[in-house]
């Protein structure tokens, strides 16, 4: 183990509980001097407290330890409200429905902010029977291109890929779509909302 948990997470994550030093002392049968011994880094958890600290919290021991913790309430309440994650190395594309710590390449990433498409990354949604066809007028090179598109629903998530030399286009289901993302692997993640009403969305 060359990590062991550290005063600061005991800390955060007690603040996050809305307890005191004194009570979080009482739940472990130590004194409050001692959580403030943890807290201050003069001392540590012995390792057969580390599964009760991580149970009163509700996190794991892993947490507890990497620092990386997660509290998702109800992972399963909506699609639209969940994380894509693109690792800059490989160009790994993940999807999380909740918060999570996500690591490729050895790097912990962080669920990508999209921006409404912009001059430079325009999209057109264009309704053709049941299906979406989504074009970005985007140059699609090998230093510079959209690497996927993403169609949410509340209750579903399509991820298109798309690589160099192919158009930049693609065509989604229209059931319940409200969003599409799309990636241009220089600058960062897009999206446009869906009306669903006939005739062209923008
Ligand atoms: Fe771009």
């Amino acid at each position: 183990m060359d990590q062991y948990v550290t005063g600061t997470t005991i800390k955060a994550l007690r603040e996050k509980a809305g307890m005191t030093q004194l009570q979080l002392a009482d739940r472990l049968g130590v004194t409050d001097k001692t959580i403030s011994k943890w807290e201050t880094g003069k001392g540590y958890p012995d390792i057969t407290l580390l599964e009760p600290i991580a149970e009163i919290f509700r996190v794991s021991v892993t947490e507890l330890i990497s620092g990386n913790t997660v509290q998702n309430a109800n992972v399963s309440s909506n699609m639209l409200r969940s994380g894509l994650y693109v690792c800059p190395i490989c160009g790994n594309v993940i999807h999380s429905m909740g918060d999570a710590v996500i690591q490729c390449h050895g790097i912990t990433l962080t669920a990508l902010e999209a921006e409404p498409a912009d001059d430079l990354h325009p999209i057109s949604v264009e309704k053709v029977e049941d299906e979406y066809y989504v074009t970005v007028s985007h140059q699609m090179t090998k230093d510079h291109y959209i690497s996927f598109m993403a169609a949410v629903s509340p209750d579903s998530i399509r991820i298109t890929k798309l690589y160099p030399e192919w158009n930049a286009e693609t065509r989604f289901k229209i059931s319940g779509v409200k969003k599409i993302y799309f990636y241009c692997n220089r600058d960062g993640l897009f999206y446009v909302n869906c009306t669903g009403r006939s005739g062209k969305d923008q």
